[in-house]
């Protein structure tokens, strides 16, 4: 595990770009695994820069997107479809049918699942992964007490993360109660791995993941297993792991 520590959320960031752009310059038909929420957003702002002033090229990069919620339209701005095409994806050249995100308002939600990891392994397998990581270490939605044998499926959102999420929404009793996921199998097969996070309120998360037990209380402790993570903090992120 590599741990690299920044001195703000916009390092962060571009640091995580170079790291994306470094692998879709060497592999142009990259597949890359993708992440929603706050941490990220940094990271596509910077590679759509990369995009329209250094012309980094996405029209043969496939992407497979963590996790979605079950039960909200594509079209709602909480969907994890509109997050993605709205913060990244209309701005930059990929092509919309090299874009996989579960699909959260299908009838078999269980067909579902299969379908997107049997599609993940038929393209090739995830070649850079990036995650970010809840403030109960979770990483997609795999909760606290996940089987870290578990591929792409449906999981009850724990209490802590509808409360985090509510931010988002006009009311917590709004955020939808399920979402559909990779497993942490899914995660773990990924050929590289970034794993994001900026904050205090991270701290406790990284340092859990990081020097914890390997546990699926802590989701994120898996990665202590991965052969190929960066994990990429801002200062206080950081403030809990022991110096260098
Ligand atoms: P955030 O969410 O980036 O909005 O903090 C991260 C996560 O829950 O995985």
């Amino acid at each position: 595990m590599r741990v690299i520590v920044t001195n703000s959320y916009e390092e962060m960031s571009a640091s995580a770009a170079r790291i994306v752009a470094g692998q879709i310059y060497l592999k142009p038909n990259s597949i890359l695994g993708l992440a929603t929420g706050s941490t990220p957003e940094g990271m596509y702002n910077e590679l759509i820069r990369v995009h329209k002033e250094v012309g980094l090229d996405f029209s043969q990069v496939i992407s497979f997107n963590l996790d979605e919620y079950i039960g909200i339209k594509d079209s709602d701005p909480n969907s994890y479809h509109y997050f993605m095409n709205n913060k990244f994806f209309k701005h930059i050249n990929i092509k919309k049918e090299n874009i996989f995100i579960p699909n959260g308002n299908m009838q078999n939600i269980e067909q579902e699942c299969k379908k997107y990891d049997a599609l993940i392994e038929q393209k090739g397998g995830i070649d850079l992964q990036i995650l970010g990581i809840g403030n109960n270490a979770h990483i997609g939605f795999n909760e606290p007490d996940v089987k870290f044998e578990a591929i792409t499926h449906k999981v009850k959102l724990d209490e802590e993360t509808i409360a985090a999420n509510a931010r988002f929404f006009a009311s917590k009793d709004e955020v939808p109660q399920y979402a559909i996921s990779m497993g942490i199998k899914t995660i773990m097969r990924s050929r590289r791995v970034i794993l994001l996070a900026n904050g205090k309120n991270k701290a406790q998360a990284i340092y859990n993941a990081l020097y914890g037990p390997i546990r699926p209380a802590t989701p994120a402790s898996i990665l202590q297993l991965h052969q190929d993570v960066t994990v990429i903090l801002d200062k206080q992120a950081a403030t809990l792991l022991p110096p260098v």
